[in-house]
């Protein structure tokens, strides 16, 4: 099994995953398997495309070299206030439930998170989905919920280890009386 980031080629596996996903677990998405359905090829080009490039949007993978794609999850940031990532599409087959599975996608996605410079996560959970809820704040999120019975779930992102700031920090400490920079 590994975890990876879609491609632009991972079109045709990405559009049945996430159709897989709608069909399994209908009350856990605002979007439905029948809107889905009815998306054309571009429009899944077009999410498959900003999902497997640049610094705004990843969705990671979980797949089995003999069963295929098992698991989803996705990160877009928020127009709104660009350090927020809003985690989308978290899906596991239902034979990976219950195991590590589910929370190794959301290290990947807090790995992606800080070293594309989001600082927060935040997961919209629909009413009754406590299983979510539960599995979110055993990862460290911290829920508040909505008047229309919505949980917001977030957590903060650490930033990477950077090397940069190491190395200056040694550069400070070696530094002659009297050198400037
Ligand atoms: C949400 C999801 C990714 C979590 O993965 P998972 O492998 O099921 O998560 P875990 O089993 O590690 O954690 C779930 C926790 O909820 C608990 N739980 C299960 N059913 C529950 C229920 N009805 N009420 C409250 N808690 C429940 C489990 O016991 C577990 O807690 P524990 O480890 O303390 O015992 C997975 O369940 C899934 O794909 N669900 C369908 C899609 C979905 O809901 N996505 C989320 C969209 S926001």
């Amino acid at each position: 099994m590994n975890i990876r980031r879609l491609t632009t080629d991972d079109r045709p596996l990405y559009r049945a995953l996430r159709l897989e996903s709608l069909q399994e677990s209908p009350e856990a998405f605002a979007s439905t398997y029948a809107d889905a359905l009815l998306r054309t090829d571009e429009s899944w080009e077009s999410q498959t495309h900003s999902s497997a490039t640049g610094p705004d949007r990843a969705t990671f993978i979980l797949v089995d070299s003999t069963q295929g794609a098992l698991g989803l999850a996705a990160l877009y940031r928020s127009e709104i206030h660009p350090e927020t990532g809003d985690l989308l599409q978290m899906w596991v087959s239902p034979a990976l439930r219950g195991n590590h599975w589910a929370s190794t996608l959301l290290e990947e996605i807090f790995r992606w998170a800080g070293a594309n410079e989001f600082s927060v996560v935040q997961a919209e959970v629909t009413p009754g989905n406590l299983r979510a809820i539960r599995f979110y704040e055993k990862y460290g999120f911290v829920s508040s919920e909505r008047p229309d019975g919505t949980t917001i779930l977030t957590k903060h992102v650490d930033p990477p280890f950077s090397r940069g700031s190491a190395s200056l920090i040694c550069f400070a400490e070696s530094k002659p009386p009297g050198a400037h920079r």
